[in-house]
C-alpha cells in the first residue's frame, strides 16, 4: 500500500480544541457513526472488546447535565449558582459527547493492563476520526470521570472505569502549536552509541 500522506500531515498537526473553544452544532448521524466505527477498529488483545461506549446528543447531552449537576450539588453544596448552571449545560458546549468506558474482565493470559491500554486506543482512534471530520475534539475526564454517584449513572460495574469524555463540536477557531516534549529526551536507540 503506498504511503498516506493526508493521515501522515493529520497525525503530525494533531491538536484538540478546547471544549470551552467548539461550538455546539449537532453532529450528523453519520459522523456519530464513523467516530464509533472507528473506536471499534482497535488492536486488542484477545478480541475481547473491553470497552463500550455511551454517546450524550441532542437531548441527552441536558439530560446528563442534570446528573452532573446534582453530583457536583452533593459535593460543593454551597457552591454559586453560576455554577450549577454550568455543571448542568456543560455537555451543550459540544455537539456531542461519548464516554468510553473501559471494561477489562479478568482473563488467563491478557492482563487488566492491556485491556486498558485498548481503551485508551479507542478514545484516540475516536479523536482522529473526529479530526478527519474537520471537528473540534477533546479528551477529557475532570472531576466527573471520578465521581460515584455519575459512574452510577452509567451503570459502572466492578473494574469499569471512565477512560475519556470525548468532546466533539464545530470547530471555530483554528489551534495553535503547543510545546512538545523534547525528542531526544523521550527517543532513545538501543545500542546505539
Ligand atoms: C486521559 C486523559 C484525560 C484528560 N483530561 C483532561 C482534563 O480533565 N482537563 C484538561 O484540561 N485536559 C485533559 N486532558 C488533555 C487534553 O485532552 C489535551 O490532550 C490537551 O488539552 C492538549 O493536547 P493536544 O492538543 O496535544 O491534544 C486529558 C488527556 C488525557 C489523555
Amino acid at each position: 500500500m503506498s504511503s498516506d500522506s493526508a493521515t501522515l500531515e493529520l497525525l503530525a498537526k494533531r491538536r484538540s480544541i478546547k471544549a470551552v473553544d467548539m461550538g455546539s452544532a449537532p453532529l450528523s448521524a453519520e459522523q456519530i457513526d464513523t467516530i464509533l466505527r472507528a473506536g471499534l477498529r482497535v488492536p486488542d488483545h484477545g478480541k475481547l472488546a473491553p470497552w463500550r461506549f455511551v454517546v450524550f446528543a441532542g437531548e441527552g447531552r441536558g439530560r446528563f447535565g442534570q446528573v452532573l449537576e446534582a453530583a457536583y450539588a452533593k459535593t460543593f453544596p454551597d457552591a454559586a449558582p453560576s455554577s450549577y448552571a454550568f455543571e448542568r449545560g456543560r455537555f451543550e458546549r459540544a455537539g456531542a459527547v461519548i464516554a468510553v468506558i473501559s471494561a477489562p474482565r479478568l482473563h488467563p493470559k491478557i492482563p487488566v493492563w492491556e485491556q486498558q491500554l485498548s481503551a485508551g486506543a479507542v478514545c484516540q482512534n475516536m479523536l482522529i476520526a473526529g479530526t478527519a471530520l474537520g471537528l473540534a475534539c477533546q479528551w477529557l475526564t475532570e472531576w466527573y470521570a471520578f465521581d460515584a454517584d455519575v459512574q452510577a449513572a452509567l451503570g459502572l460495574g466492578d473494574g469499569e472505569q471512565i477512560a475519556g469524555f470525548l468532546y466533539f463540536g464545530s470547530r471555530l477557531q483554528e489551534p495553535d502549536e503547543r510545546d512538545r516534549p523534547d525528542f531526544d529526551a523521550v527517543v532513545s536507540w538501543y545500542g546505539r552509541e
